[in-house]
């Protein structure tokens, strides 16, 4: 496998924009396809936007279907078994294709590939895989996709540890209303379960100037809201040591002219400061909704897990939130089974979820990923113990949700409307600035805007309203 060490000067992306104009010009006059399928969280799904950023640039069309297309590729996850699983079986499914259009080039980054033995098992059991690269060099897929499209071997490359960021790469955006913005890559926790800072490399800031440049093309080109991304977005600047914080950063971005939403995550529980409470409450635009993950309520757990906090001190986090900021949604994800977890520790799961009444929560069966500690750890918990607890959770959880939501019946609620329903197309549908969803009979034209609705019928996991 090449191994290429890590450094980035400025004139590479101006190389790569090279590499896309050559593609342009070969493609120019044929109506090539592309399908991209993106696994994993958000930032995941902004990387995918680049990818398809660069892709238009070059000449490709996307489409939804696999068997239209000249160029298949998997944006991967591998925090949990079942993200990894669904690749493999994805591109198992691909060899007949690739048998009947030998053209076809298959392509995978992502997290997934940043793991060496995942690599060699792609490389031999998948051959009809053209394209292998990492989250580190997603910049240079115009020159990987040249040299595949012009080699006929496979071209791999992976890089172990991250370099500068890359900024002023091509963006195509999925929603017209909403937009990602990542501020911060990588993550320094180590939770002991987690595979994250493993495929994605330590904590680098964007700067605020960058940051704020591009929220303010959002804001001309029409965008109501952004979502800032990272894996802990509290410790946001710290690595730039000039004094930047995430509280600086909300207002800064508060001031964004045509933005009428701030939303961000994830937080931790152990960086949270006193600053963003007050940030929150004090910049205009940004939500009422925090997501803050608990994993566990066990203290005991949650030393094992390196989370480094206490039951008591995350509490007394969501106690004086709900204090500072009454209005707020909380929501939380939480891991169940993680190694050693007992019946009581789990029983402080369920009393943290009820004594917070989270509006919603996800929740994870522990997955075991090789390569962390806890992996290694002894007493394993049963899958079928993690599935009861599971299912124990989920129903708490519901019943939590539907009795929060019952408290907005009648009342009247901002909505920023997305568009058509998926699962009623007759219906439109919005988020409120705590981020419920909410359905409605509306038209096109709402779309985009920040209109008033009063709820009239209450669901687990959505409210229904009319426009007033
Ligand atoms: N950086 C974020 C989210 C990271 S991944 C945070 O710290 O909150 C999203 C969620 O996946 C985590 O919050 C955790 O609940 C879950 N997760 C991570 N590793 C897992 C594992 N090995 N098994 C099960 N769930 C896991
Ligand atoms: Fe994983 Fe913990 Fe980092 Fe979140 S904070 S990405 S759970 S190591
Ligand atoms: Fe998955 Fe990578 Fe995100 S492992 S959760 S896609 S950072």
């Amino acid at each position: 496998m090449k191994r290429t060490e890590c450094v980035v000067p400025a004139a590479e992306v101006e190389i790569q924009k090279d590499f896309i104009r050559k593609i342009k010009e070969i493609n120019q006059g044929r109506l090539l396809k592309y399908s991209l399928s993106t696994f994993g969280c958000q930032m995941n799904e902004n990387d995918s936007e680049r990818l398809a950023g660069m892709l238009s640039d070059m000449g490709y069309m996307e489409t939804e279907k696999n068997s239209d297309s000249d160029l298949i590729i998997f944006n991967t996850c591998c925090v949990r078994e079942n993200a990894e699983e669904k690749v493999y079986g994805h591109l198992g499914a691909l060899k007949k294709l690739k048998r009947e259009n030998p053209n076809l080039i298959i392509a995978v980054c992502g997290c997934m590939m940043q793991q060496p033995e995942v690599v060699e098992y792609i490389k031999k059991t998948y051959r009809h895989v053209e394209l292998v690269f990492g989250t580190h060099n997603l910049y240079k897929f115009p020159e990987l996709l040249y040299n595949a499209v012009n080699s006929k071997e496979t071209i791999i490359d992976v890089w172990e540890s991250s370099g500068s960021i890359v900024e002023n790469l091509p963006i195509e955006r999925k929603d017209g209303v909403k937009a990602w913005v990542t501020i911060m890559y990588g993550c320094n926790n180590f939770c002991s379960y987690c595979i994250v800072p493993y495929v994605r490399g330590r904590e680098r800031s964007r700067s605020v100037s960058d940051i704020v440049h591009e929220v303010m093309t959002l804001g001309q080109q029409g965008y109501k809201e952004i979502t800032l991304l990272g894996q802990n977005v509290n410790s946001y600047g710290k690595d730039l040591s000039d004094g930047t914080s995430f509280a600086g950063l909300l207002h800064e971005l508060d001031k964004v002219e045509g933005i009428e939403r701030i939303r961000f995550m994830t937080s931790h529980p152990k960086d949270l400061s006193d600053d963003l409470i007050y940030a929150m409450r004090d910049c205009k635009k940004v939500c009422e909704h925090l997501h803050l993950p608990i994993q566990a309520g066990s203290t005991r757990i949650l030393n094992e897990m390196n989370r480094k906090y206490t039951k008591e001190h995350y509490l007394d986090l969501m106690k004086k939130i709900k204090e500072i900021i009454p209005e707020i949604a909380l929501t939380t994800d939480i891991i169940v089974g993680f190694p050693g977890e007992t019946e009581e520790d789990f029983l402080e799961t369920l009393d943290v979820m009820q004594t917070v009444r989270y509006d919603s929560a996800y929740t994870f069966l522990y997955s075991k990923r090789t390569g962390t500690p806890a992996a290694k750890m002894e007493s394993q918990v049963s899958e079928e113990t993690k599935k009861e607890r599971f299912q124990r959770l989920l129903e708490v959880q519901n019943r939590i949700s539907k009795a929060n939501n019952e408290e907005l019946l009648g009342q009247v609620v901002e909505i920023l409307v997305d568009g058509t329903s998926k699962n009623n197309p007759e219906m439109f549908t919005g988020r409120t600035r705590t981020n419920k969803i909410v359905n409605f009979k509306g038209n096109d034209e709402l779309v985009g805007k920040l209109i008033q609705v009063r709820i009239n019928k209450i669901q687990t996991w959505s409210l229904e309203g009319e426009v007033i």
